[in-house]
């Protein structure tokens, strides 16, 4: 399974990074604004700056939502750099510009997914990736992680290549229930994933260990 950060936060990117599990980056309108990155030339110099970071896969979203300024926005930002993708919304003109990056070879990421209607329309248009977005399902009392194994049923069934990138991921339990259904990547807030590393008996037990190893060598 692929691990992508789902962030602006350069620092949190490094710290990922540098933990050597990362496989790339997600980001979003919002996430760039938390940063205070505003303007079009920061925008590209930002996703720019990510790309110096890691190694492949920074997802980089339009903010058109009509066909011939999708087309305009993504193929600037698939011209950045050969590790973006370009994350369309799911929408009409969306899935029509996926279509059209699919014959350009341009990795596409379809995002805002909620049902597996609009995850097969994605993966029919050609998408590289489809993102659905569990933890807004979770939040109105939707079974988000349903929607993960239902859209896998339905790939498998006809040997989709589009992979699927679980979005909206709020903590690590989220990550392991992923896992288990089958997602082909998981994109994750930086403490969900450092999350992962935490057991009490592995914290008790090592203490133990390092205890037991003092004594025995007289320290
Ligand atoms: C996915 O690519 C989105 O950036 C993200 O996962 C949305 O998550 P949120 O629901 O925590 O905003």
């Amino acid at each position: 399974m692929k691990f992508f950060i789902d962030t602006a936060n350069l620092d949190n990117i490094k710290e990922a990074q540098d933990l050597g599990v990362l496989d790339g980056v997600t980001t979003n309108p919002s996430l760039m604004a938390k940063e205070g990155i505003t303007g079009e030339a920061n925008v590209l110099a930002h996703y720019k700056a990510i790309c110096d970071i890691v190694d492949d896969n920074v997802s980089a979203e339009v903010i058109a939502t009509d066909y011939d300024g999708i087309i305009k926005e993504g193929e600037a930002l698939a011209a950045l750099n050969p590790k973006i993708v370009v994350k369309v919304p799911m929408i009409k003109d969306g899935i029509k510009a996926i279509k059209y990056f699919s014959g350009k070879g341009i990795r596409t990421n379809c995002t805002l997914i909620f049902s597996p209607g609009q995850a097969l329309l994605a993966a029919k248009a050609g998408a590289s990736y489809v993102s659905p977005f569990l933890g807004r399902l979770d939040d109105i009392s939707t079974d988000g992680l349903q929607l993960i194994e239902d859209i896998r049923l339905i790939f498998d069934n006809y040997g989709y290549p589009t992979e699927i990138l679980a979005a909206s991921i709020r903590g690590p339990l989220h990550i392991v229930a992923c896992a288990k259904l089958g997602a082909d990547v998981i994109t994750a807030p930086l403490a969900a994933i450092t999350a992962l590393l935490k057991h009490p008996l592995t914290d008790s037990g090592l203490a133990t260990f390092l205890a037991d190893h003092a004594k025995a060598s007289g320290k």
